[in-house]
């Protein structure tokens, strides 16, 4: 049998508008390193692209750092042709600041009216090439949380999307719990209850496994 080759993301990423300053949100990377951790003792080749988080390296993953979305991009480009299957836990800034300047900003230096852009979307990127790759999405919401993430699964292309309801402490960012839904292109929807993410990562390994390699 083939070894499955995954490639996870996970954390936040951070868009400087000078050394010190930036634009981001506040995911840990946990939910993407328990996916990586577990996607690691099923017995896949695993590779975790992990932006700005506290958590360790992870024995027998290969993990790579980053700081912002286009840096994400571009190490997730390496792996993407060699892998089977895509995670996408990150959370990926939508913005970035135009201006970059290389020093700290005196505070009269700062604008207080900041032009941005728009970081490249990662996995509507990487789905153009999606060829027979499995792509998995996450979609963090705090409201209409299935329909959204049921429009994120169509607009790029995925063969399933995990639902996040992120509008709840004891869930989503940074807590050591989670509550998802996983859908399908069927339109399925499988409800995992709340448990840790460590439960969770490993019933989700599982129930990929089940789903796209048998
Ligand atoms: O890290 P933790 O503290 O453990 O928190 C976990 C989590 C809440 C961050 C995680 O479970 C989660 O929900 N991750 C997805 C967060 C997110 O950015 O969702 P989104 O709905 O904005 O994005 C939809 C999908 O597109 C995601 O797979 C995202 O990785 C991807 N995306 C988004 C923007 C962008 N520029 N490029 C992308 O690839």
């Amino acid at each position: 049998m083939k070894k499955i080759k995954c490639l996870i993301t996970a954390g936040p990423t951070r868009e400087h508008f000078d050394p010190v300053r930036y634009i981001s949100n506040p995911s840990s990377g946990k939910m993407g390193w328990f996916i990586a951790q577990a996607s690691k003792e099923f017995g896949w080749d695993t590779t975790l692209v992990l932006g700005p988080s506290a958590l360790p390296n992870i024995d027998g993953v290969n993990v790579e750092r980053v700081v912002s979305a286009e840096d994400m991009l571009s190490v997730c480009r390496k792996h993407f042709d060699d892998c089977h299957i895509l995670i996408m836990s990150a959370a990926v800034s939508d913005v970035r600041p135009k201006m970059f300047i290389n020093h700290k900003a005196k505070k009269n230096e700062i604008d207080l009216n900041p032009q941005l852009e728009r970081t490249p979307d990662i996995l509507l990127t990487l789905s153009k090439e999606k060829g027979n790759k499995v792509l998995i999405g996450f979609a963090a919401e705090t409201q209409n949380v299935l329909e959204y993430a049921k429009g994120k699964l169509e607009q790029k292309n995925l063969d399933a999307i995990v639902a996040n309801n992120v509008g709840q402490a004891s869930t989503g960012f940074a807590s050591d719990d989670n509550k998802i839904d996983v859908i399908l292109r069927t339109g399925e929807v499988i409800d995992f209850p709340q448990a840790s993410k460590k439960e969770l990562a490993n019933s989700l390994i599982k129930f990929l496994s089940d789903r796209f390699f048998k």
